[in-house]
């Protein structure tokens, strides 16, 4: 596989060098690579429409995940997060990826689950067969044949009935509708479907329409990305590739097994998925939540990954979890800076984002695993670490990062050092 000409030293380089040269490489228009810079992004007014009571805006570092290729394409990741090592991290890790295929992802259908909760029912028996009886007519009812996602082929796919057994309100059904919401998230879209569908299902069945929402487990809109590392690219220092293979092996069969270490290992690959739907505008929290419950789909809470050998001894990864984004409408275009980054990413589909999103989450539960399996997080993550504390100490420039190494050298990272250094003079910007 090709190095990729975008990302040579790309580390090395200034931010307006490392804008210029994604420009320069035909990856973002210089209008909308703007976007990255201070004041260039959302402005007061629009916030100002997005939420209530705004005093102000809130920035964090946009960087991008370098040497990913996602089933066969060179994609630039940003990513919108402020710790350390994780932008470092996914590159890293998709490096490694390279000497063996890339990252291989699909997706199923953009298919959204809203549930009515139906209670006081005169007679639920005879409701749920009504409510079986009459699926095709109650889907027409909740088909709005104006709606963009309608005319692009989208819209309500099924009705699934739900009896749910209860001992504090009683017994009562609920009414999945499941929704091809195409491109978008789907949460605005489906809500209304379900506020059209309240009437006619309480009028055919005699009881009363309580909750009507979308379900954040979207089980029918799961993403899959996998990897295959050859487990020669998998040794680095004293250790050989063997060694780091099983050591990963080894990290996930305990969060595979607990679920205090599952919680850990969950984060981990949550670090990367939140970052990129932050800077694409998604909802993270609607991922959050669909992720970790995925996870406990068993009734037990584990892993969202899975790491195993195959026969040529090469590592294989694998993550599969729910992934409710869009990339029309909503944030992902009222926000300048989430419009650049979709830009940048180049994907024609939601589908496609959220195969990329998937496959991050794989490459930094990877990055976190192969350092707790070897030498620890703590000496790459001390480094940054250390850059933070001499940034808040007021270091600036090329300040940066001489102070962090001599913190580092002397295993003292703290801003009453950093702030001696500083004021020892002899380290300019
Ligand atoms: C830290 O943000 C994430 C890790 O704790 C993930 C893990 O333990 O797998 C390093």
């Amino acid at each position: 596989m090709s190095e990729s000409k975008h990302k040579s030293s790309f580390y090395e380089l200034s931010i307006p060098e490392r804008r210029s040269k994604l420009i320069d490489s035909g990856l973002i228009s210089s209008e909308s690579a703007s976007a990255w810079s201070a004041g260039g992004g959302l402005d007061e007014s629009t916030a100002d429409h997005m939420i209530e009571n705004v005093v102000g805006l809130f920035s964090l570092p946009v960087g991008i995940a370098q040497n990913f290729v996602v089933n066969g394409r060179e994609v630039m990741i940003p990513m919108v997060v402020e710790e350390p090592s994780i932008v470092a991290g996914a590159s890293f890790m998709a490096k490694l990826a390279r000497t063996g295929d890339g990252f291989t992802a699909k997706s199923a259908a953009s298919e959204m689950i809203g549930q009515l909760q139906l209670l006081d029912l005169p007679d639920l028996p005879k409701a749920r067969g009504l409510l079986r009886a009459n699926k095709k007519r109650l889907l027409d009812l909740a088909t709005d044949p104006n709606s963009t996602i309608v005319k692009k082929g989208g819209g309500p796919r099924r009705l699934v009935v739900r009896t749910i057994r209860n001992s504090a309100i009683g017994d009562f059904l609920v009414v999945h509708l499941i929704m091809d919401v195409g491109d978008v998230m789907g949460a605005n879209v489906l809500n209304s479907a379900l506020e059209k569908l309240a009437k006619p299902v309480e009028a055919l069945t005699g009881g009363r329409v309580h909750l009507r929402i979308l379900s954040n487990l979207s089980d029918q809109r799961l993403a899959y990305a996998s990897v295959r590392v050859p487990k020669e690219a998998l040794a680095f220092e004293g250790y050989s590739g063997e060694q780091v293979r099983d050591g990963i092996i080894e990290a996930w069969a305990f969060a595979a097994a607990d679920p205090y270490r599952a919680a850990t290992h969950n984060k981990g690959i949550m670090n990367g998925i939140d970052a990129v739907l932050l800077a694409t505008g998604n909802d993270w929290r609607a991922a959050e939540a669909g992720a970790h419950a995925y996870a406990a789909r068993s009734g037990r809470y584990t892993s969202l990954s899975r790491w195993s050998k195959n026969a040529s001894g090469d590592l294989v990864g694998e993550i599969e979890l729910p992934m409710a984004v869009g990339i029309v409408g909503g944030t992902t275009h009222a926000h300048p800076t989430a419009k650049a980054n979709l830009e940048l990413l180049g994907v024609r589909s939601a589908r496609e984002l959220a195969e990329i999103i998937a496959t991050v989450g794989l490459a930094q539960n990877m990055a976190a695993l192969r350092a707790l399996a070897t030498e620890g997080i703590q000496r790459g993550h001390m480094s940054l670490h250390a850059r933070q504390v001499a940034i808040s100490a007021g270091a600036s420039g090329q300040q940066v990062e001489i102070i962090a190494d001599q913190m580092v050298k002397e295993n003292n990272i703290r801003v009453e050092r950093a702030k001696a250094l500083l004021d020892q003079g002899s380290i300019h910007d």
